[in-house]
């Protein structure tokens, strides 16, 4: 590896990536391929904005010259590809830039790899990888008794977000065997840590929370999700990157399966002991159950046998602690939040996702 574009950069695992990867890869290059929608945010890169390893570029993963002429100008041997809208919920309202970026944008940057890589050969290094960044949630949803997801479990994606990752996974495969194009394909649980969007189901707890708004749960609450400490998934991928095996696919996943309600719980426990005074002690008091979302997976749970017999990766963080770190990551850095939550777009999609739930706020 020496020149590698990350695509989505600027958002909440790509930028905690491009920390974790420019520290143990400090002779590589990054180049930053990011169209900052609302999700993506220059703020998470500042420590980078000078440094000669870090370049950022404001574009579309669409948009397939300027992807091309990338992998050419910097003789890119390695993309990893993680933009994409993510947001099941948003899926859910308005699909259509999912379809956009997360499978034209996925064929996109393919079709730039086999052009350039494969047909030009326009880079001095022959050592090419496309690493594409993938979700759990390809898989559907578990019953309670059912065992977690393998490598090897079928795809059946529930959401119109969950249906455009799996699209773009098959995509990925397509070019692995059709054109030799060599990928790699990790489908990760969910993440949570240091500059997630603030409309995801942890830093919204965490920041409600701690002004004392109500804190809500769909349906009962008992729906299952793998939660994995951000930190512990860019240690995987660069694993991945560095060993794992070319046409292959990694699960990746935190060993740790809470309840939606325990996970709340457990943040407001949290806060009641940073802040045992607060007017809004108990946190728990603030709970609310509010409809449930359409279509709503029940339970992912992940079998990560194989990269941890491949590749020797296990989770660093229990749950308890990542939520630790977590929390004590938006403590204070109230401003990073703020700046989000008084954009337009912010407000706007905390109105249409939550005034059908019940709430003006
Ligand atoms: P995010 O929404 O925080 O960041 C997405 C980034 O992609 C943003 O910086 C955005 O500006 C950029 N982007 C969006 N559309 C683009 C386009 N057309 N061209 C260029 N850039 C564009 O998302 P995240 O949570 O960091 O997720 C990153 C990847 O990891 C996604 O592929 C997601 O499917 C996958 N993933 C996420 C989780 C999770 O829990 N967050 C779990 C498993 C897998
Ligand atoms: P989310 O963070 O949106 O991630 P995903 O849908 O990709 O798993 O949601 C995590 C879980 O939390 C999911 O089961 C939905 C639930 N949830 C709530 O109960 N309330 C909320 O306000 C949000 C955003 C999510």
């Amino acid at each position: 590896m020496k020149n590698v574009l990350v695509t989505g950069g600027a958002g909440f695992i790509g930028s905690n990536f491009i920390d974790y990867f420019l520290k143990a890869e400090p002779e590589c290059r990054v180049i930053n391929l990011d169209a900052l929608t609302y999700s993506g945010n220059p703020q998470n890169l500042v420590q980078f904005a000078d440094r000669e390893a870090y370049v950022f570029v404001l574009g579309n993963i669409c948009d397939s010259e300027l992807v091309k002429s990338l992998l050419y100008r910097y003789e890119v041997d390695t993309v990893v590809h993680f933009a994409a809208e993510t947001h099941v919920d948003r899926s859910i309202k308005k699909p259509d830039e999912f379809m956009k970026t997360n499978v034209m944008g996925t064929f996109t940057l393919l079709e730039a790899g086999r052009c350039i890589w494969l047909e030009e050969k326009a880079s001095t290094s022959g050592d090419f990888r496309f690493h594409h960044i993938s979700t759990d949630e390809v898989f559907g949803s578990l019953g309670s008794d059912d065992p977690p997801f393998s490598e090897s479990t079928p795809y059946n994606p529930s959401s119109p977000y969950a249906a455009s990752k799996a699209s773009s996974d098959h995509l990925v495969r397509a070019y692995y065997h059709t054109y030799g194009l060599p990928a790699v394909i990790t489908n990760c649980s969910n993440n949570y840590g240091p500059y997630q969007y603030p409309e995801k189901l942890i830093p919204l707890v965490i920041n409600r929370a701690i002004n004392g708004v109500q804190l809500p749960v769909y349906g009962d609450g008992k729906n299952i999700r793998d939660w994995l400490y951000v930190e512990d998934h860019c240690e995987a991928i660069w694993r991945v990157l560095k060993k794992g095996r070319i046409g292959e696919t990694y699960l990746v996943g935190g060993d740790t399966q809470p309840t939606n309600l325990e996970v709340v719980e457990k943040i407001c426990e949290l806060l009641d002991k940073r802040f045992p005074s607060s007017k809004n002690a108990p946190h728990r008091r603030l709970i609310e159950f509010v409809p449930d979302r359409p279509g709503h997976d029940f339970r992912y749970a992940m079998d990560i046998g194989k990269i941890k017999q491949e590749l020797g990766w296990l989770p660093k963080h229990s749950f308890e602690l990542g939520l630790e770190k977590t929390v004590d990551w938006y403590l204070p850095n109230p401003e990073w939040v703020k700046e989000i939550q008084q954009k337009q777009g912010y407000k706007e999609w905390i109105s249409t996702n939550y005034a059908d739930r019940g709430e003006n706020k």
